[in-house]
């Protein structure tokens, strides 16, 4: 038997939890790709009936906000699918005004579920290619990293009024298992030798397991946290980006039937999957077991139901590494949230973030 939960059952959990109570959710990247998915199998798992349904859609392209708007209303006619529009999302000031009108049109209410999958496929394999947004982040690394922690902390308030089943979920799609390398004195990858798609991935994955780890402890009993990585999963939009690279473009049409055949999760599988970590597999910090059919995931700091998860695409977990593990000692899970809002303050206040 394939290790991890299968299908069936995360699909059964969807379908039993999500039309149970009122749910308030706010989309990031579902224009596309992951997020749209996920939306779309929210919307079919709370069906035609059930409690009421809220969610705002941030994206840029309403052309394709509505298109997916119309099939979700297909599948829940009593869904309320708002499309709150924004700018380029690796600034934090558009990130801020996407937050201002969901708070401004949430009136007093609640967030239980965040589902961030915003950024481009990047593949830049060097320091020529990166983009630098003008507060002075490097663009992927802000799409990946500081643009969907600013998005929890500026809705954490409302995340932690939330009382869907007994406390809200923050998603963040992309891998927590990405290691490479970790530049503690030059964690912006401003030194040329440094940057590398993969390496800013690493930096993204490291810096987001320990904040969200502070984060679930900040809100113990109220949010958890889930970095996710989905597997591999080949009908999204980011595989069409026209700024791949040339060898990717040549090789992509080859590899991906194998892929996808081997190795590839399928969009209606993906979505379900995402939509699982509002299970009792994952509950906020110090809150007990519900679910008899589902074992409370460890933690990432190694505390069982310890409300940050780094989580595997089939439900399983990522471990930690040993050099991770080094880092904590080191005083990282604290350092790193230090440093986050240092970026933040530093952009808050209109500076360009030079270090
Ligand atoms: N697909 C995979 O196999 C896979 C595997 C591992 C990890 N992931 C991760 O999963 C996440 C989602 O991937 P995906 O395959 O679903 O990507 P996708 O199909 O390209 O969708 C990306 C979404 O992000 C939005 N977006 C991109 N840049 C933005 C910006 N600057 N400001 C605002 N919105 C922006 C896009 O909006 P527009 O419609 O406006 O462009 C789109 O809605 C990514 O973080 C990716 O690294 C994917």
């Amino acid at each position: 038997m394939p290790k991890g939960f299968p299908l069936p059952l995360v699909t059964i959990t969807n379908k039993t939890l999500i039309p149970s109570s009122p749910l308030t959710a706010v989309f990031t990247g579902a224009t596309a790709g992951i997020g749209s998915f996920s939306l779309l199998a929210l919307a079919k798992a709370h069906g035609t009936s059930g409690h009421p349904l809220r969610v705002y859609l941030v994206g840029r392209n309403s052309k394709t906000a509505t298109a997916i708007v119309d099939e979700c209303k297909k599948v829940c006619p009593s869904g309320d699918f708002r499309f709150v529009r924004c700018g380029d999302l690796a600034l934090l000031r558009d990130v801020d005004g996407a937050c201002r009108e969901v708070v401004e049109l949430e009136r007093g209410g609640r967030v239980d579920l965040l589902c961030m999958s915003h950024s481009s496929f990047s593949f830049t394999g060097s320091d020529d290619e990166k983009t630098e947004t003008t507060e002075g982040l490097d663009s992927f690394l802000s799409l990946l990293y500081y643009s969907r922690v600013r998005f929890t902390t500026q809705l954490l308030p409302l995340l932690q009024k939330s009382t869907f089943p007994r406390s809200a979920t923050v998603i963040s799609v992309f891998g927590p298992n990405r290691r490479t390398e970790f530049f503690p004195d030059d964690l912006s990858l401003r030194d040329p030798g440094h940057y590398s798609f993969m390496n800013a991935g690493s930096v993204a994955a490291t810096l987001k397991t320990f904040v969200f780890e502070e984060l679930a402890k900040k809100s113990a009993g109220q949010v958890r946290f889930c970095p996710y990585f989905p597997g591999l999963v080949t009908e999204t939009e980011g595989f069409k980006d026209e700024d791949l690279p040339l060898w990717f473009k040549v090789l992509w049409p080859v590899v991906r039937p194998v892929a996808k055949l081997l190795v590839g999760v399928g969009k209606l599988e993906c979505g379900e999957r995402v939509m699982f970590h509002l299970s009792g597999r994952f509950p906020a910090r110090g809150l007990d077991r519900v679910d008899p059919e589902l074992e409370v995931a460890v933690g990432s700091d190694g505390l069982v139901g310890g409300g940050a998860y780094r989580c595997d695409w089939n439900g399983e977990l990522v471990s930690t590494t040993k050099e991770f593990e080094t880092l904590r000692e080191e005083g990282w899970a604290e350092k790193s949230l230090d440093h986050t809002m240092r970026v933040f303050e530093i952009i808050e206040s209109g500076k360009l973030y030079t270090e």
